[in-house]
C-alpha cells in the first residue's frame, strides 16, 4: 500500500484544521509512515460555501452515503458533530470495516462503550483523542502513559468556552454575552453553546475520562452537573477581592464506596494551579497511587490544536492498518459499574 485514503465528514472548525495539517505536514507524515495520506472525499452540508483552496472541488459531497459506501476509503474521520447522524456514520463506517477517528464527545460519552465493542467485533479501531481537551493528549495518557498506575481522582478544566468566558469576564470586564459571542466567533463553542455553559459538554468529557481512569462504565446520568449561567459579573469581582477565582471544574474520584463525578463552578484560591489556566486553555490534574500528582495543560478548543489530536489519531489508525493490527487493542474501560449507590 502506498497511499491511505481518508473520507472527512465535516469541514468546519476542526475539519478545516485537519485538512490544513494533513497538507502542511504532508512530507513529515510521509516520512513517519512511508505512505501518502490523502483526503479523497469531504462531507459538507452546504456545497455553496467558499471552501479551503487546498482541497480539490471534486472531493466535496453533501451525500454522506457516497462516503460511507466508498470501498476505496481506509479511514473515516467524523468531525461533523451532533448525535444521531454522527453515531450512525461511525457505526456504518465500522460495519464497513473502516478505521474511524472522531472528535465527538457527545457520541463517545453516550455510546462510546458500545461503539468500541463494535469496533473490536469488526476488527477496526475507533480513536477519539480530540473528544476531550482539544490539543491535550489526555486519552492516550490515561490509556497508555498511566496504565501502570491506580488512579484515585481527576480534577480539571475541560471546557474551553466557559473558561474563556470566565477569563474575559474577570480580566477584561467583558459581559457574559459578549464573551460567549467571541468564543463562538473563535470556533470554541459547540453548535448549541448551551451544552458548554450548562456544563453538559464538560460532563460528557468527564464521563469519557472517568471511564478510562477507573476502567469502568460511567454514564452521563451519573454526573452531578451545574452550569455557569447563575454566575454574575459581581461574583467574580468579589471572589477576586478575597483571593479566589471562579472556574468551571470537573472532578471525579474513586474510593471504596464507588465513583463520584461532578461538574460545577467553584471558587479556587488564586494560588491553585487551575486558577491560572486562562482563556480556552484546559488542564487536568491526575492523582495516582504510584505517580502521585501530575497535570496536563494546553489548548482545550480551537481549529489547529484540536486537529492536532485528530491527525495524531489518523496516524495511529494508519500505523495499525500498515502493521495489520487494526482492532487488536485492549481498551482501558472495562464493562462494570461501580458508581456510588446514591448517584447511580
Ligand atoms: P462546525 O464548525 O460546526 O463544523 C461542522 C462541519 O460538519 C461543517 O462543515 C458542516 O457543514 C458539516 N456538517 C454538520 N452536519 C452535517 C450534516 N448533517 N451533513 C453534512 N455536513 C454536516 O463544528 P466543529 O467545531 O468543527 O466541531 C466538530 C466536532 O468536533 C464536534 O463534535 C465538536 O464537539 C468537536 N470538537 C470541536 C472542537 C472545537 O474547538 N471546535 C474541539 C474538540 C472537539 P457546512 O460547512 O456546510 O455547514
Ligand atoms: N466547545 C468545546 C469547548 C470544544 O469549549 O471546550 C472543545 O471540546
Amino acid at each position: 500500500k502506498n497511499e491511505i485514503s481518508i473520507g472527512l465528514l465535516g469541514l468546519g472548525t476542526v475539519g478545516t484544521g485537519v485538512a490544513k495539517i494533513l497538507q502542511q505536514h504532508q512530507q513529515d507524515l510521509h516520512h513517519k509512515l512511508g505512505v501518502q495520506v490523502t483526503i479523497k472525499k469531504v462531507l459538507v452540508r452546504n456545497n455553496n460555501k467558499e471552501r479551503l483552496s487546498i482541497l480539490d472541488p471534486s472531493v466535496f459531497t453533501t451525500d454522506i452515503d457516497e462516503i460511507l459506501n466508498d470501498s476505496s476509503l481506509d479511514i473515516i474521520v467524523e468531525v461533523m458533530g451532533g448525535m444521531d447522524g454522527a453515531k450512525r456514520a461511525i457505526e456504518e463506517a465500522l460495519k464497513a470495516g473502516k478505521q474511524v477517528v472522531t472528535a465527538n464527545k457527545d457520541v463517545m460519552a453516550e455510546h462510546g462503550h458500545d461503539l468500541l465493542k463494535l469496533a473490536d467485533a469488526q476488527k477496526c479501531d475507533l480513536f477519539y483523542e480530540a473528544s476531550v481537551a482539544g490539543g491535550i493528549p489526555i486519552i492516550r495518557t490515561l490509556e497508555d502513559g498511566l496504565a501502570s498506575d491506580r488512579i484515585s481522582s481527576l480534577m480539571g478544566i475541560v471546557n474551553g468556552t466557559t473558561n474563556f468566558i470566565l477569563t474575559k469576564m474577570k480580566k477584561e470586564n467583558m459581559s457574559y454575552e459578549t464573551a460567549l459571542a467571541e468564543a463562538t466567533r473563535l470556533g470554541y463553542a459547540e453548535a448549541d453553546p448551551s451544552a458548554d455553559v450548562d456544563g453538559l459538554d464538560a460532563a460528557r468529557k468527564m464521563v469519557i475520562l472517568s471511564s478510562l481512569a477507573f476502567s469502568t462504565e460511567v454514564h452521563i446520568e451519573d454526573v452531578l452537573v451545574r452550569g455557569m449561567r447563575e454566575i454574575q459579573e459581581g461574583d467574580l469581582e468579589m471572589a477576586n477581592d478575597f483571593g479566589y477565582t471562579m472556574k468551571m471544574v470537573g472532578s471525579s474520584k474513586k474510593d471504596e464506596e464507588g465513583i463520584e463525578v461532578a461538574v460545577e463552578p467553584i471558587f479556587l484560591a488564586n494560588s491553585h494551579p487551575l486558577a491560572s489556566v486562562n482563556n480556552e486553555f484546559n488542564a487536568v490534574y491526575i492523582y495516582g497511587d504510584a505517580v502521585g500528582e501530575t497535570m496536563l495543560y494546553g489548548p482545550g478548543a480551537g481549529s489547529l490544536p484540536t486537529a492536532t489530536s485528530v491527525v495524531s489519531d489518523i496516524i495511529a489508525a494508519c500505523r495499525n492498518l500498515l502493521l495489520e493490527v487494526n482492532g487488536k487493542r485492549i481498551h482501558a474501560a472495562q464493562h462494570e459499574r461501580v458508581m456510588k449507590p446514591e448517584s447511580s
